[in-house]
């Protein structure tokens, strides 16, 4: 058997298409979504996603703005910006491109934005209400994986979900929104003593380990609808994710592709966010 690819391109386009009508609907009254993406340093793989980010909400008519910081930028120079930005009415959304340098205290800066334009859900407010199943921003990737699965019309509820990777960015978010769909959800990590056991179980299983070809073929069970949340260079430069495509393919019923899975839908959430927190901010949303 020959696992059917998920298209991720295209399932991101039809979402934006949907987002976009109620954008034009805000901007009908006035309203322009605005998103600020503050970026600190020169990591070439944030860079690439910072521009990708802004060129989306180009496309679909919002207003970004896009703030570059020196690798050398101080905390107070970044919160600084932060408040500047949660006092712009022009701006819904604001977030602030992850890792940051070592010197910074990421949970700080996180803690700083206004948690109504916290459009990657990461405050604390609203991690909380993602654990009780209220937040109006899920965090983007592992939101784009619950809209693709719907899309593909995958049944989640009763199922055995397996995430692999336990980040605050994705892997505890994933495991939280398959749970508030009645998966019954096992979180494992890079480190789980027997991880195949574990992932050779799943129904649907998620990698987000940040490891080339980490889950390969003999831990995928057959049929299993297989998530690839890693974006990796291999030896020879090509992007890559954590799953041995070639051969997990082979066993799968559905896989996603890297690039063209996951990564897409990433960014549409994030302008879903930002439309969402541009309705809420003025009063036509919960
Ligand atoms: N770095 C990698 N993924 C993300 C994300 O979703 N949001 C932010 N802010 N930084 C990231």
């Amino acid at each position: 058997m020959t696992a059917q690819i998920i298209d991720g391109k295209a399932i991101a386009q039809e979402v934006r298409l949907e987002w976009k009508v109620r954008a034009d609907r805000l901007i009908a009254r006035g309203i322009t979504p605005g998103m600020a993406v503050i970026i600190v340093g020169n990591d070439p793989a944030s860079k690439v996603y910072v521009a990708n980010k802004v060129k989306a909400c180009a496309e679909l008519g919002l207003y970004s703005i896009h703030i570059e910081l020196p690798e050398n930028a101080t905390e107070a120079e970044l919160l600084a910006e932060i408040e500047t930005l949660n006092r712009d009415p022009r701006i819904h959304g604001i977030l602030v491109q992850l890792p940051l340098p070592k010197h910074l205290d990421a949970h700080r800066v996180i803690e700083a934005i206004n948690p109504d334009k916290d459009v990657d859900g990461f405050h604390e407010k609203n991690v909380g209400a993602l654990v009780t199943g209220e937040t109006p921003f899920p965090s983007c990737t592992p939101y784009g994986v619950m809209v693709m699965l719907e899309k593909t019309g995958v049944q989640i509820e009763g199922k055995h979900a397996v995430v692999v990777g336990r980040s605050n960015i994705v892997g505890k978010p994933m495991a939280l929104l398959l749970l508030h769909k009645n998966a019954t959800v096992t979180i494992c990590t890079s480190k789980t003593v027997d991880l195949a056991r574990h992932t050779r179980d799943a129904d649907i299983l998620v990698a987000a380990v940040g490891k080339p070809n980490f889950i390969t073929k003999d831990m995928v069970k057959p049929g299993a609808v297989v998530i690839d949340v890693g974006i990796n260079r291999n030896s020879e430069g090509k992007l890559v994710g954590d799953v041995d495509f070639a051969n997990v393919k082979e066993v799968a019923g559905y896989i996603t592709p890297v690039p063209g899975g996951v990564g897409p839908m990433t960014i549409t959430m994030l302008i879903a966010n930002t439309v969402r927190a541009a309705e809420r901010l003025s009063g036509l949303n919960k």
